[in-house]
């Protein structure tokens, strides 16, 4: 067996310990291992395939990013092109994708991604890729598993961030407002915000209103808390409105944290900050959960291999890893349930998600 492994998608602390695991395991069966560039990019023509052997992925484990690289801007299903005279038009290069997996003589492909990446394997898969998927993503949002690997670590990462802004709020007795990554899904803002004690949480489950943030920042300068903590979740929006974006061509969401520290401050007269988190919650090491979670999920996506189970995916469903159909883990996207306990807890805490 010669399996190719890809990394696609912004990237996610843990996705060097999937790729290590996926070698060990291989190679531990006899098979060959070779890792394509930046998404699906070397069978695309950018660059060569890149052996992969126990040397190459010794001590990569705790490393942040993708030792591959990765893209989330090169869907071989419309792939962007420049023409000659600056404007740009979309193609299908899949057969161009499977005929380059033929020449390079690979038998099966393990793709790490998100929500978009795996979409993109199942379409391939359908078009006879023999591929699994492994789901990766800060966001959560996958179907079909309760968590991906890299969740963990961004919601450390916001959470101390979040620890940090209250020693300042409170000196300054300034209303802090915290825009976090996390797409359509609320996760990164709920969980970092609950553990970091936010007073304020928005996400996109929850159409807010600003009256009741306001009221809420009110309420605790009538108890003497000069200072407030508001996380909000880049794909937050108030109620009857739309989510932020920097750039629509892409739809890359962000912008919804100035908007509301602007309306806070018009609306209380509190001196009030924003800051986006940004990037800084998908870097780093991952945490512990999140190594053991990548390295389960990537011995496991070998295993399936070797059952020559194509077209599924790897899923935690605790305790356990689990195989199901990319189809149906695609089916139905992750967001915050409003019944789970995790909202019940925050509410219980005295939390405003502004509704
Ligand atoms: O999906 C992961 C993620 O970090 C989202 O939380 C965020 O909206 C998006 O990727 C940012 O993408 P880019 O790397 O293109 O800025």
């Amino acid at each position: 067996m010669r399996i190719a492994i890809s990394t696609g998608g912004g990237d996610a602390p843990g996705l060097n310990a999937v790729i290590r695991a996926v070698v060990l395991s291989a190679v531990h069966r006899g098979w060959e291992c070779v890792g394509i560039r930046r998404g699906f990019g070397s069978l695309l023509g950018e660059g060569e395939l890149l052996p992969l052997g126990p040397h190459e992925v010794r001590g990569i484990t705790h490393l942040g990013g993708t030792i591959l690289g990765t893209s989330n801007r090169g869907n071989p299903l419309k792939w962007r092109m420049q023409r000659p005279d600056g404007s740009w038009e979309e193609r299908d290069r899949t057969q161009e994708l499977l005929d380059s997996f033929r020449a390079n003589r690979l038998d099966a492909l393990v793709a790490i991604g998100g929500e978009g990446t795996l979409g993109i394997v199942l379409a391939l898969w359908k078009k006879g890729l023999p591929v699994v998927g492994v789901p990766k993503t800060i966001d959560n949002d996958v179907g079909g598993t309760v968590a991906t690997f890299g969740f963990d670590t961004a919601v450390a990462t916001a959470t101390d961030a979040i620890d940090k802004m209250h020693s300042t709020a409170e000196s300054h007795e300034r209303v802090m407002v915290v825009e976090v990554m996390g797409r359509h899904a609320g996760f990164i803002a709920l969980n970092s915000g609950i553990a970091g004690s936010a007073d304020v949480i928005l996400i996109p489950e929850i159409p807010f209103d600003i009256n009741k943030v306001c009221d809420k920042i009110r309420r605790r300068e009538a108890e003497g808390r000069h200072f407030s903590i508001v996380v909000v979740a880049e794909g937050a929006a108030p109620k009857g409105g739309t989510v932020s974006l920097v750039d629509p061509s892409h739809e890359r969401l962000g912008g919804i944290g100035d908007k509301v520290a602007h309306s806070i401050e018009q609306m209380t007269g509190k001196e009030t900050r924003a800051l986006v988190l940004g990037h800084l919650q998908r870097g780093g090491s991952p945490t512990t959960f999140d190594r053991l979670l990548a390295l389960r999920f990537g011995a496991a996506a070998v295993r399936l291999i070797a059952e020559r189970q194509f077209g599924m995916m790897v899923a935690l469903q605790p305790p356990r890893i689990v195989t199901l159909p990319l189809e149906e883990a695609l089916a139905m996207p992750r967001r915050v349930p409003l019944d789970s306990d995790t909202i019940a807890t925050a509410r219980d805490l005295g939390v405003s998600f502004g509704d």
